[in-house]
């Protein structure tokens, strides 16, 4: 099915000047760029986006890291994109990620991981609401 998915560069792929390589990634997957922004994410705003991992040991860090520069968020469209996005991202710890995958040529650890993506339908319908209205959304099937 055609499916949406929130995906965000982060703050150090954003600084390795590598928006347009991964924006062909996506592109070249067959999947579309139907919304984008740049911005660079307040503490409430990193702390509301990752919600769910407050309790984690992590969490501190993780939003120190994505306030520390401009993030590229975008929702993308496609055939199963939400795992799409996951199969072009690799694993979240760079170390694990398959050869030839995002975080596998981009990302230097498990924070500095250069992308995000939605992990299921759900969270990506909760994600992009998070960062776009629906009238900012330019599908084209
Ligand atoms: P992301 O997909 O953006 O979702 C949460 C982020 O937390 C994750 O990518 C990682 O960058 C970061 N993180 C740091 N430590 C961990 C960990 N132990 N497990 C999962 N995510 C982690």
């Amino acid at each position: 099915a055609t499916e949406r998915t929130l995906s965000i560069i982060k703050p150090d792929a954003v600084a390795k000047n590598a928006i347009g390589d991964i924006y062909s990634r996506f592109e070249k997957a067959g999947l579309r760029i139907v919304a984008a922004k740049m911005l660079h994410l307040s503490q409430a705003q990193a702390e509301g986006f990752y919600a769910e991992h407050k309790e984690r040991g992590f969490f501190a860090d993780l939003v120190a890291f994505m306030t520390s520069g401009p993030v590229m968020v975008q929702v993308l469209e496609g055939e199963g994109a939400v795992a799409k996005n996951r199969e072009l991202m690799g694993a979240t710890n760079p170390k694990e990620a398959e050869p030839g995958t995002i975080r596998a040529d981009f990302a230097t650890s498990i924070d500095a991981n250069a992308v995000h993506g939605s992990d299921a339908t759900e969270s990506a319908a909760r994600e992009i609401s998070y960062f776009f209205e629906e009238s900012d959304i330019c599908p084209r099937g």
